[in-house]
Formats: structure tokens, C-alpha cells, sequence
């Protein structure tokens, strides 16, 4: 299951992305916003990180106009590697090294097309599991403590 949110900046990409999950028989709960209206972006990063960091939900797509501030403030919560990525080497990277568990998009960066296809990627690439990955992940949320 996937979280997904937007702000008003990532709604038209998110529309698109979920037309892509609907089509792939993947599941989702769609956390809003539901409008092309105004609206501040942490609201919704804070409810698609929490809904991630609680495990009901394995991964979290988030969208906003850049893609970087819905993703400064989804990272805010502990235990979310948000990636704010718009290019396919950086997703796959993110997920075989980071093991992000969001992706955050902008709606004014990419097109539909190639929104989809970063998701796409994000949603079919595995973390690698290789030891020093998953020791520099360890020390990224050790700093959440410090
Ligand atoms: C909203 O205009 C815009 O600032 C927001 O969508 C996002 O790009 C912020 O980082």
C-alpha cells in the first residue's frame, strides 16, 4: 500500500500518477489535496511521513510544485528518507543506496510522462542491502537523536 499527498504546485502530477497506479492494480490511499486550490505543503508531507513511518504503509509519493519543499518537511519526521529526485539515475540510486522510503516530485519539473516513470522506478527498485549502505543509513538515523 502507498501513501500518496500533494500540494496544490504537484496536483496535476498526482492525478497522473495515480491514473499510472490505478491502471497498475497498485494499491493506494490518496491523502490529499483533492483540489488545484491553494494550500500549504508540510500538511500534507506530515500526513503521507507519518502514515509511512507507522508501517502501515510500505513507500510514500509526494508531489508539490519543486518537489523540494514537500520533501524538506516529509524528511522532518523521524524515520523518512524522502528523496526529492527528477531524473531516473538519482531514483534508482535512492533506492538501491538511500532505501528512500518517499518520493517527492514537482509538478512544475517533470512532465506526466516522465513522473510516471520515476515512480515506476521508485516503486519496482529494491534497497541493495549491501552492508555499507545500510551502515551510512544507520548513521543518517542516528542523527535524528543527536
Ligand atoms: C507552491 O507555490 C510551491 O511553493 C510549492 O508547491 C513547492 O514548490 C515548494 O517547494
Amino acid at each position: 500500500m502507498i501513501a500518496v499527498g500533494c500540494d496544490h504546485g504537484g496536483y496535476e502530477l498526482k492525478l497522473a500518477v495515480l491514473k499510472f497506479l490505478d491502471e497498475k492494480g497498485i494499491e493506494y490511499k490518496d491523502f490529499g489535496t483533492y483540489s488545484s486550490e491553494s494550500v500549504d505543503y508540510p500538511v500534507y508531507a506530515e500526513k503521507v511521513a507519518r502514515a509511512v513511518v507507522s508501517g502501515e504503509y510500505e513507500k510514500g509519493l509526494l508531489f508539490c510544485g519543486t518537489g523540494i519543499g514537500i520533501s524538506i518537511a516529509a524528511n522532518k519526521i523521524k524515520g523518512v528518507r524522502a528523496a526529492c529526485c527528477s531524473d531516473k539515475f538519482s531514483v534508482e540510486m535512492t533506492r538501491l543506496h538511500n532505501n528512500a522510503n518517499i518520493l517527492c516530485l514537482g509538478g512544475r519539473v517533470v512532465t506526466p510522462e516522465q513522473g510516471i516513470e520515476l515512480v515506476d522506478i521508485f516503486l519496482s527498485t529494491q534497497f541493495s542491502g549491501d552492508e555499507r549502505h545500510q551502515r551510512r543509513i544507520d548513521l543518517v538515523t542516528a542523527l535524528e537523536n543527536k
